[in-house]
């Protein structure tokens, strides 16, 4: 039977994402309420290997709940990644006698700690957070649901401007390797296209679309491009446009990390408040490697292997209802 679990360290890493601190105040206040004592390891893999590690009480975690970022700082850590980083980061946690770690993140946090656990044998369970939504295991990322909510309401804004100047906007979200913040905010606000990189990007069908459009009098266009889209950013997808499609007046508007701030939706609080007490108690109860993922409402678990070698499929029928609905 394992090891009853005593001391349990909590960690942030990669890109911050709304909802963080909520999830980071239920990891906590579950562990105490079940008897354990708990960390905070600061500045994710990097503040581990250099021992930022402190203890956490209740009270500590007061008054976060409604915050964006992270308290506990974020780092993508290079050093994680040698081995004699992951030997260090390991002396550390045993200096705290820390046994159990719940790492909120995304795919190279669950990677990190694949390899650390296969090394130095302390579990892990990881909760997932990241805005860009991209990881197999769960139907929503802590964070998702704010950056969506975000990007709509500056789309929504800048679509008044496209409207009153009879302009054509390309508004570049964020997603590097992903275009689900793209899509759900392109279909909520209505965008006349959406350019994912997981699709490929025809600019003869994108001068086409916006043909149509004009043809049907739309005097005001939105195009949503993720930022990793295969066609390029939005500055050099208007670029090719305006080669070939002069009627409009062309602006672009970056996002960019105004979408990964700010206080996070009920949706991303309830759902860090969920994943983090789940993720603690089975911690608890021995389990190890895996993440706690939120799929159809109920919490369920996917081993890190899972988790970071299947990748999310984007929502094509979302993508084809933006489709229809911008005809
Ligand atoms: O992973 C979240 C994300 O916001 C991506 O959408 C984006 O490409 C990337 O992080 C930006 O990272 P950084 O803040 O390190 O430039």
């Amino acid at each position: 039977m394992a090891k009853k679990i005593k001391n349990i360290g909590v960690f942030t890493s990669g890109g911050d994402a709304p909802g963080m601190n909520a999830c980071i105040r239920a990891i906590v206040r579950t562990g105490i309420y079940e008897g354990a004592n708990m960390f905070g390891i600061y500045r994710g893999y990097d503040g581990m290997i250099d021992g930022e590690i402190t203890p956490m009480d209740s009270k500590s975690v007061s008054n976060i709940i409604q915050r964006g970022g992270t308290i506990l700082k974020s780092a993508r850590s290079e050093r994680f990644m040698t081995q004699a980083g992951r030997k260090k980061a390991a002396a550390q946690l045993r200096k705290h006698k820390i046994d159990g770690i719940v790492a909120i993140g995304g795919n190279g946090t669950f990677t990190g700690a694949e390899i650390f656990l296969k090394e130095h044998h302390i579990p892990f369970i990881g909760i997932p957070g990241t805005i860009d939504n991209d990881l197999y295991g769960t139907d929503f990322t802590l964070g998702f649901d704010t950056a969506v909510n975000t990007a709509m309401q500056a789309i929504d804004k800048i679509r008044d401007t496209a409207d009153s100047h009879n302009r054509l906007f390309f508004i570049e979200v964020m997603g590097r390797d992903a275009g689900f913040i793209a899509t759900w905010s392109g279909l909520a606000s209505g965008a006349e296209a959406i350019l994912v990189p997981e699709t490929k990007t025809y600019m003869e069908d994108l001068i086409q679309k916006l043909e149509t459009g004009w043809k049907r009098q739309k005097t005001s266009s939105i195009i949503i491009v993720a930022e990793g889209d295969d066609a390029g950013g939005a500055y050099e997808i208007a670029k090719k446009v305006k080669e070939k499609f002069s009627h409009y007046e062309i602006k672009v508007s970056i996002l960019g990390h105004m979408q990964r701030g700010g206080s996070p939706t009920c949706f991303d609080r309830v759902l860090g408040g969920r994943l983090g007490a789940a993720a603690v108690q089975a911690l608890l109860q021995g389990r190890q490697n895996e993440m706690a993922g939120m799929v159809n409402g109920k919490v369920k678990f996917t081993p890190f292997s899972k988790a970071i070698r299947h990748k999310l499929e984007i929502q094509k029928d979302l993508l084809a209802l933006g489709d229809i609905l911008a005809s």
